[in-house]
């Protein structure tokens, strides 16, 4: 059973493509005339020309929109395509979560004619600048620590990738883990978190303590005290990462 079988079920609940981070990644993809989109979920960012989507969850299979690129259940390890099949191939927000990362990389460059295009985090960055994790939740961050694919590293086994910062817009429509920097009661409601990787995986009862906490100073105002510099922002570079090389 693929993980987002379990993790993915209200997937697309709360997580739907950000037109602005959207226009960032298509941006990077420059004029491939076609493109595979690997561990492709429910389908967000898929440019028009997608040729196919991989993904190894059918419940996230079971949740592209009707239209959506035609899709095949598979895993970025072993990709059922041919050399070059592509101009381009993206990869977003999936690299941590593959068994081996090596062999999903090497797919990558195999199936791709010209460019690659990867979104992930750099976790140092990350763990310094995202409140969440720095002040209410270490175990979380503790648990990212555990699967947070280095840049540097990603970059080397793409061959090269020049790493380009994804800032955060405060209203960011795709909740992913620190979509919600700028609204933090977000992470009070189990459904937003149900639909972040980091928080689900670490577990309720872990993150109890630290949920509490937050509560606690939202509601006496000391977290909008400490943070007023950030209510100040209208985007915020938390250290997601886009990774683009040409091959
Ligand atoms: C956080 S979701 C991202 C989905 C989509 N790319 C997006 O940006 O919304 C991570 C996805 O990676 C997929 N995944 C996990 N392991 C994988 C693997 N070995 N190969 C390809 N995809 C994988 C999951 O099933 C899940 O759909």
């Amino acid at each position: 059973m693929a993980i987002y079988d379990t993790l993915g079920t209200t997937y697309g609940r709360t997580r739907q493509p950000d037109p602005r981070i959207a226009d960032q990644i298509h941006a990077a993809l420059g004029n491939a005339a076609d493109v595979i989109n690997v561990g492709a979920g429910t389908g967000s960012y898929e440019p028009p020309q997608t040729l196919l989507a991989v993904e190894p969850s059918q419940v996230m299979l079971a949740q592209r929109p009707p239209g959506s690129a035609p899709a095949v259940c598979a895993v970025a390890e072993r990709l059922p395509l041919r050399d070059d099949a592509a101009d381009a191939v993206m990869a977003l927000l999936t690299v941590h979560h593959w068994s081996d990362l090596e062999a999903g990389i090497t797919e990558l460059r195999r199936v791709a004619r010209r460019r690659i295009v990867v979104l992930t985090w750099d976790q140092q960055i990350f763990r310094e600048r995202f409140w969440l994790v720095r002040e209410y939740l270490p175990q979380a961050a503790a648990f990212d620590d555990t699967r947070a694919v280095p840049t540097d590293r990603l970059a080397r086994l793409l061959g090269g990738a020049r790493q380009v910062p994804v800032h955060i817009p405060h209203d960011c429509v795709d909740g992913f883990g620190a979509a919600f920097w700028r609204r933090p009661d977000a992470y009070l409601d189990p459904r937003v978190r149900s639909g972040i990787s980091m928080l689900a995986q670490t577990g309720e009862d872990v993150l109890a303590p630290g949920l509490a906490a937050l509560a606690e100073d939202l509601a006496t105002g000391r977290w909008h005290h400490r943070h007023a510099d950030l209510l100040a922002l209208g985007s915020l570079d938390v250290g997601y990462r886009l990774l683009v090389t040409d091959s």
